[in-house]
This record gives C-alpha cells, structure tokens and sequence, in this order.
C-alpha cells in the first residue's frame, strides 16, 4: 500500500531541475555578455539587424544573468535550505512545479520579447505587462511553497539564511508589483502610471532595492547555508548574523537615490540616499567577516577544496564592491563615476564576483548531493575553473576602472577659453582598449563556464554513485 512506502524526507525535484537550468541560463546569459562586448570593440557585430543590436541584447543580456542564471540559482538553493533547515519536506504539491516552469516560461518569454524591441525601457524591470503578471504569480507561488515549508518545521528555530531568503522573497515582491503599475495600451505595450521625477525616483528604489535584496540578500542567505556547510564550521557569530540581518535590511531601503545624483530629484532626497549608502558599509563588512571568519580554524581547508575557494574569494568581491559603491554614491565621486565604465567595472566585481562565484560554490556543492554521488567528476576542474573565474573578473573589473577614470577626466577637461578639451569621441577612442580587455576576460569566465557545464554533465552521467543512498530516513543538516 503506498501509505506505507514512507516517502523521503526531502524533494529535491525542483531543486534538481533549477540548479541545472542555473548552468544553462549562466552560459546562456554570459554568451549574450561576451557579444555585447564584442560589439562594443567591433560595431559591425551588430550586422545591422535590429534584433541584434546592442541595444536590445543589453537587457536581455542583463534579464538573463540576474532573472534567469541568479534567479534559478537562487530558486534552487531555497528550495534546498529551507528543507534541509527545517526539516520538513516542500509544501505545495503542484505549486512546485509552476514554480520551476512558470519561472522558465518567463525566461523565454523575455528571450523572445527584448529582441523584437517590446519594452516598457524601465531598467531591469523591462518586460511587458502580461509578462509581468506571470511573474507576478508564479513569485506568490514561490513564496506560499517557501513560508509553507517554514511553517512546518520541526524546529522551533528558524534559521539565519531562511530569514535573508525570505526577506528577498517578500521585498521583491513588493518592488516589483509597485514598480510595474502601468496601464496597458496593447498587448505588448503600456506606460507607467508615474511621471517625471516621481517616476524616477520609484524606478531607483526598485532598482537599488533589486541590488540589495536580489543580488545580495537572497545570496547571502546561500552564503549562511553553504560557507558553514563547506567548510565543516558553524557559522562564526549567530548573533552578529542577527545584527547583520536587521541592519542590512532597514538600511537598503533608503539608498535608491544614489542612482538619481544631480538630477531633477530634490536634493535632501539625494543626500539622503549618500549618507544612507555610506552608512550600508558597516552591515555589509560586518556580512562579510561573518562569512570569512566562519573558516576560522579551517583555512588549510583552502589549500585542497577549490569549492570553498570560490565561495570564500565571492566574499572578498562581495566586501570589495560594497566598499566601493557607498564610496561612488559620494556626490562629489559620483560626479566623475556616473555615466562611465567604473559604474560597469562595480557592477561586474558584484555581479561575476559576488554573485556568480558564490551560486558556481554553491552548484558544485549541490550537484553530488542532489543527484546521490560521492563527489565532482573533476576536482582538478573545479580548480581550474576557479582560477578562470577569478581571473576573468579582475580583467573585467580593472579594465572598467581605468576606462571609467579616463572618460570622466576626459569629459571634465576644459580648455582655458572654456571649451572642451576633448570631444567624445576622442574619449570613446580612448576607452578602446579597455573594450578589449573586458572583452578577453569575459570571455575567459564563460569559457570557465562551459568547462563546469562539461563537469556537471560528467558527474550526472558518469559520477560514482554514493555508497549509501539518501535514505527516507536521511537527517537534516
Ligand atoms: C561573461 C560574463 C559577462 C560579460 C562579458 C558581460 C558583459 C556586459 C556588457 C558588455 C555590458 C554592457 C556595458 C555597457 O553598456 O557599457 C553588461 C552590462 C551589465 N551586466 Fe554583464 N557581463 C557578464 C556577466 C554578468 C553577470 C554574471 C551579471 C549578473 C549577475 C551581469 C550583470 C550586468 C548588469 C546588471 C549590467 C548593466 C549595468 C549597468 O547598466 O550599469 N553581467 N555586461
Ligand atoms: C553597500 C553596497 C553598495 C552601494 C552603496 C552601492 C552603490 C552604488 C552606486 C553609487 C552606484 C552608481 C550609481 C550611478 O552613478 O548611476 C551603483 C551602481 C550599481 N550597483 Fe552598486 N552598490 C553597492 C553594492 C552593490 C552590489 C553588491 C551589487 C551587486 C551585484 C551592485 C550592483 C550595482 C548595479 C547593477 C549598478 C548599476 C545600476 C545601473 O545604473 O544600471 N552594487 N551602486
């Protein structure tokens, strides 16, 4: 009778399916990046054709490394944290699955749509209003399977890194339904319900607000999970994770203006934003030495496993740009940064450091786990994935520095008769080599990429098989 087959304590299914599409839409996401690159080196690559312009794959470039490639990352590990934490299976029976296919639909639905130029041309929140709704709710119906599952605990504890998922899980929520409130004029077209200066104001709050609640809190909430995991550490201070926690999250909300410096928005509200952002410095150090200090008694661990070499180099790119925005949300520094490369070299040290080697850790820590094997096919190209990856990201990163720095002396330079002393284009010029060292380094990171997809293939296909099982009776973590 199937009432006594017992059933396994977890439900990896979705989690399986998610954290291989994670490779997938990764590859995918960063292919579309390395073009766009190439397109900025080489103008001809756009080969005159709209859909393949460089204006219309930048934000399907962009869609898909954050919605797609993080997206399912991070879907994927809070399906698995959650469960293993509370030990208490998924909640929501076929939710689950619409959960995973919902979010893959839109993926394809935004992979169609931004080529053909259909876009509301907010940044980040780019797609149509039908689109829209789906995510709208297939992000209920992951948050009734994550809160479910958390209100069936065994525990009375709720652990640290469900509180960063869920706290991602409920603002994105909110920012997204205020952010898109438009009225439609079409199927494929709509304008937004605000105007002017509110509207930017509205766009930046949720876009900073994505920053720091999808590409941070939902990431640390991996972090608190899988450094201590890795490492074979509790995490270093519980109740600095606390203070980490309610700091990181009543600060956020505030930084937004930082994006709208010396425009029509009411100068208290962008001195607001810099003091605020200045102020996110503690929190996210604080975060962060949590995270490294977790090896506390454990660095020789570093030597051998390259997994927790890349989770613990993601901390250091994830102190590195959380030092470096508040120090660019300085009017007087964001004067010389804004509408320059430094603004895409901070976004690529959190986006390939912080958040890309952070769910890379995570994958390969997942992959054995999920699909019962002893281990990674290749250690040895784990390693040497790693070392693609951070390479990869200081070419980028340095490059972007120093064509910022270029543009925005260049921009500024006056003549003593108060014309400029350069034209743009003698500063676009100039930037070109820096093109193509983006250009290199993207390309190493994604090559690192496929060399993982090769790993995880091996490992699904070929892997050794665990010697015990996953038993029904498997004990959470
Ligand atoms: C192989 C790796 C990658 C390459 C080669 C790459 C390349 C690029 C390029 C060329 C741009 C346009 C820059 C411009 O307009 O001047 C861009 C923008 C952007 N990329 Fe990437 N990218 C990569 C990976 C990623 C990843 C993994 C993420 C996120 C997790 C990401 C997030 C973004 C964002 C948010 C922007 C827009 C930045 C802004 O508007 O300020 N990228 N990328
Ligand atoms: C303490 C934390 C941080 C602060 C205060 C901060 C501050 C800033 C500032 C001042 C800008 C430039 C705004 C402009 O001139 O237009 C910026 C841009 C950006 N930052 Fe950060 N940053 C932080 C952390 C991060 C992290 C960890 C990421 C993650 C991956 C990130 C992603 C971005 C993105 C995507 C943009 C470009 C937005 C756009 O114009 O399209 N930031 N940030």
């Amino acid at each position: 009778m199937d009432s006594q087959i017992p059933q396994p304590l977890y439900d990896y299914r979705a989690v399986k399916m998610f954290t291989v599409m994670a490779v997938v839409w990764g590859i995918v996401g960063m292919s579309v990046g390395v073009l766009i690159a190439a397109q900025l080196i080489w103008p001809v690559l756009n080969f005159d054709t709209p859909w393949l312009s460089f204006g219309r794959l930048r934000p399907l470039h962009t869609n898909a490394v954050i919605f797609a490639f993080g997206g399912c990352a991070l879907m994927g590990s809070s399906f698995y944290v959650v469960q293993r934490t509370c030990q208490a299976r998924l909640v929501g029976g076929p939710l689950i699955p619409f959960v995973f296919w919902g979010w893959q639909l839109v993926i394809v639905l935004a992979a169609i749509t931004l080529p053909m130029g259909y876009t509301s041309t907010k940044e980040y929140a780019e797609l149509e209003w039908p689109i829209d709704i789906l995510i709208t709710l297939v992000w209920v119906a992951y948050a009734i399977v994550f809160f479910g599952t958390i209100m069936k605990r065994r525990m009375s504890h709720i652990y640290v890194a469900n509180w960063f998922f869920g706290a991602f899980i409920i603002t994105v929520a909110v920012l997204h339904i205020v952010n898109s409130l438009a009225v439609p004029v079409s199927l494929t077209k709509s304008y937004s319900i605000y105007s002017g200066a509110v509207d930017a104001m509205v766009q930046w709050w949720y876009g900073h607000n994505a920053v720091g609640f999808y590409l941070t809190a939902g990431f640390l909430g991996m972090m608190y999970y899988f450094v201590p995991k890795q490492a074979g550490r509790p995490v270093y201070s519980y109740r600095l994770s606390i203070v980490h926690f309610w700091a990181l999250v009543s600060v956020y909300i505030w930084a937004g203006p930082h994006h709208l410096h010396y425009t029509a928005l009411p100068d208290w509200a962008q001195s607001l934003g810099m003091v605020m952002s200045l102020i996110l410095l503690a929190p996210s150090w604080g975060g962060m030495i949590n995270g490294m200090m977790t090896l506390s008694g454990a660095w020789h661990k570093l030597r051998t496993d390259p997994i927790l070499r890349f989770l613990v180099v993601s901390l250091s790119f994830y102190g590195m740009s959380t030092f470096e925005g508040p120090m660019m949300a300085i009017k007087t520094v964001n004067s010389l940064s804004h509408y320059t490369d430094w603004t895409i070299g901070h976004v690529h040290s959190g986006a390939l450091g912080w958040v890309a080697m952070i769910s890379i850790g995570t994958i390969y820590h997942l992959i054995p786990v999920l699909f019962e094997k002893e281990k990674m096919h290749s250690i040895p190209a784990i390693n040497f994935h790693f070392w693609l990856s951070t390479i990869g990201t200081v070419l980028y990163i340095a490059s972007m520095w120093v064509n910022g720095i270029v543009q925005g002396l260049m921009w500024r330079a006056y003549n003593s008769d108060g014309s400029l002393t350069y034209s743009f284009a003698e500063s676009v010029v100039a930037s070109h080599p820096g093109y193509i060292v983006r250009f290199i380094g993207g390309s190493i990171f994604l090559f690192g990429m496929l060399v993982m997809a090769w790993n995880v293939w091996q490992t699904i296909r070929n892997g050794e098989a665990l010697a015990v099982a996953n038993s029904p009776a498997e004990v959470a973590a």
